[in-house]
């Protein structure tokens, strides 16, 4: 079989060239939102609790540039719907930042479209920033015809900035845009559970036991003229739903109740075998990721298992490919992982892709490894050349996340010199949480980094430091290394080199950080273990509420 992919790189070129037309049977998207903020990345803190660090994942702003003029030329070009729409919204948004927002969507939909299987559904996660323009867009690429849905999805209770002098509705929800390709899309009706106002206003009569049921109405809609058969049941006569031989098993099934003679005979319609409500396109029973969630990694626009989970059961059925072309920290993936959807997904940083590595290891163990490849990322030394060369920051958080380590971005006071860390721990519970720190040199290495990191190390009081290089370490530099002596966790007899050197070459070969490895290690929030058990029982192939018999 072949294996899911996880791609490093812009998606537009990463759909063009990788990405074969209707190959895709369920796309989820969740662009940035033009919301003119830089979203700071949280990891867990030394100490459990979480405080923002300084890592800026994506710059979400957009600016109109020559890269979103030629964007939208290209899109005029091309003629046809979406070019009109295009140059409606030119006219209206000028060269706002909006407008380069939309420029950059744009190309992106239309690939989106060519990739989806023509009985596949795509869902768009935006928010009032740009849903209004985004829906338009989606019309014109997907066509009217398509729009199934605007799902708001309510993601917070409430906001309390009233006090800060905000003279506005607190904006409390999301909007996922729901589309389909064409006629013979997938869709697996989903049953949530009645509200109790609606349960006591209609299932208001109880049997001796305590069951709950509702008189239902047994004639038949329309009457003779839809062909609904006319007898007499319990003294009368009416058209009726059903036939009279299934009237009678109703009857004798005690279903049938009359509450006076004379009056029209009722359905004994049972709350317990009712499936639910269909699930309407309003969902607000599905709570954010809150500081406290186990599922929390740390990304700041990380979304909920629970709302993925909804969106892939409802649109795609097992075995069907998944798309997530602006993936972040993987919560699509994990998800069709988790319910045997093969996936794609797409990520322009390496931060997004090395914490999916590890949420998928945490989630599935490490042989889910084997089940996909990750393409883009550098495989050996010129690679790794080339992306230090295209992005200092890049190369950073790959080579530390070959490291299983986490980037540390801004070097100001106390931070000096180090790129990432690592924690550990190599004592009974309780014990304390030991650090190792990391420094990336990607260019020419000298003896003073190495002479650097020891008084790092001393600084920091950590128990291991790490210099990722790209070039080899010289026998001096290594010597150097080998004056810093060992680390010795207490109780045992293990020495550990307190100076290590990993050039990318010995990275790329499998060589690791040597730690103790006593216990799980701590840097990273680790993703919970993934259950087995679904949240939502959705009865698949359904459509309809079934009728009685
Ligand atoms: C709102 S976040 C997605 C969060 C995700 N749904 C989750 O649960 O973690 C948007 C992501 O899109 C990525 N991104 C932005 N522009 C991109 C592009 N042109 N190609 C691929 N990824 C991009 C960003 O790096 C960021 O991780």
């Amino acid at each position: 079989m072949e294996k899911n992919q996880l791609y490093y790189g812009d998606n537009l070129t990463v759909l063009r060239e990788h990405i074969k037309d209707e190959s895709v049977d369920l796309i989820y998207l969740d662009p940035p939102f033009n919301s003119r903020q830089d979203y700071n990345v949280l990891f867990a803190e030394r100490d459990g609790a979480r405080s923002a660090s300084q890592i800026m994942a994506f710059e979400d702003t957009w600016e109109w540039n020559m890269d979103a003029e030629r964007a939208y030329e290209e899109i005029v070009e091309r003629g046809g719907r979406v070019s009109d729409a295009m140059r409606a919204f030119r006219t209206f948004l000028g060269h706002s930042d909006m407008m380069a927002y939309l420029a950059m969507m744009a190309p992106r939909l239309i690939e989106l479209h060519r990739v989806l299987k023509e009985t596949g559904s795509i869902y768009l996660h935006c928010d009032p920033t740009a849903s209004h323009y985004l829906k338009m867009l989606m019309d014109a690429v997907f066509t009217p015809q398509y729009f199934r849905n605007e799902i708001t999805w309510k993601r917070s209770h409430a906001h309390s900035d009233s006090k800060q002098g905000r003279k506005a509705y607190g904006n409390v929800a999301d909007t996922l845009l729901y589309y389909a390709k064409g006629d013979g899309y997938v869709f697996n009706t989903v049953f949530v559970p009645y509200e109790q106002a609606y349960i006591d206003k209609y299932y208001r009569y109880r049997d001796a036991d305590g069951r709950r049921y509702w008189l239902d109405n047994l004639t038949g809609p329309g009457g003779a003229s839809k062909g609904n058969p006319l007898y007499e049941v319990m003294g009368v006569s009416r058209y009726w739903r059903y036939s009279k031989v299934k009237m009678s098993e109703l009857i004798a099934a005690g279903r049938v109740v009359q509450n006076k003679p004379g009056n029209v005979p009722q359905y004994k319609r049972y709350l317990d075998e009712m499936p639910g409500v269909p699930l309407q396109n309003i969902w607000a029973d599905i709570d954010p990721i809150n500081m406290m969630a186990k599922e929390r990694l740390g990304y700041p626009t990380q979304k909920p298992e629970v709302l993925l989970e909804r969106v892939i059961r409802v649109s795609s059925n097992d075995g069907a490919t998944v798309l997530d072309p602006f993936c972040g920290c993987g919560t699509a993936i994990s998800v069709a992982q988790r319910l045997n959807r093969r996936w794609i997904g797409i990520d322009i940083t390496h931060l997004a892709i090395g914490l999916i590595k590890t949420r998928l290891a945490d989630a599935f163990g490490d042989s889910v490894r084997e089940t996909y490849e990750v393409i883009g990322e550098p495989v050996d030394l010129p690679g790794a050349e080339k992306l230090a060369e295209e992005d200092k920051y890049q190369f950073q958080w790959w080579a530390l996340s070959l490291a299983g380590a986490r980037p540390l971005e801004k070097k100001k006071g106390a931070d000096q010199g180090i790129d990432g860390r690592l924690y550990f721990h190599d004592e009974a519970k309780g014990g304390e949480t030991k650090q190792i720190i990391f420094s990336v040199k990607a260019g020419h290495l000298m003896a003073t980094h190495v002479r650097d990191l020891r008084g790092v190390i001393e600084r920091e009081k950590a128990e291991i430091g790490v210099l990722i290089s790209m070039e080899l370490p010289t026998k001096p530099m290594k010597r150097e290394a080998a004056e810093a002596g060992f680390y010795q966790p207490p109780g045992t007899t293990d020495k550990f080199p307190r100076l290590q050197i990993l050039s990318i070459a010995e990275l790329l070969e499998g060589k690791k950080v040597d730690y103790p490895h006593y216990a799980a290690d701590a840097t990273f929030k680790k993703a919970p273990k993934s259950r087995k058990a679904a949240e939502e029982q959705i009865p698949l192939g359904g459509g309809e509420i079934e009728e009685p018999f």
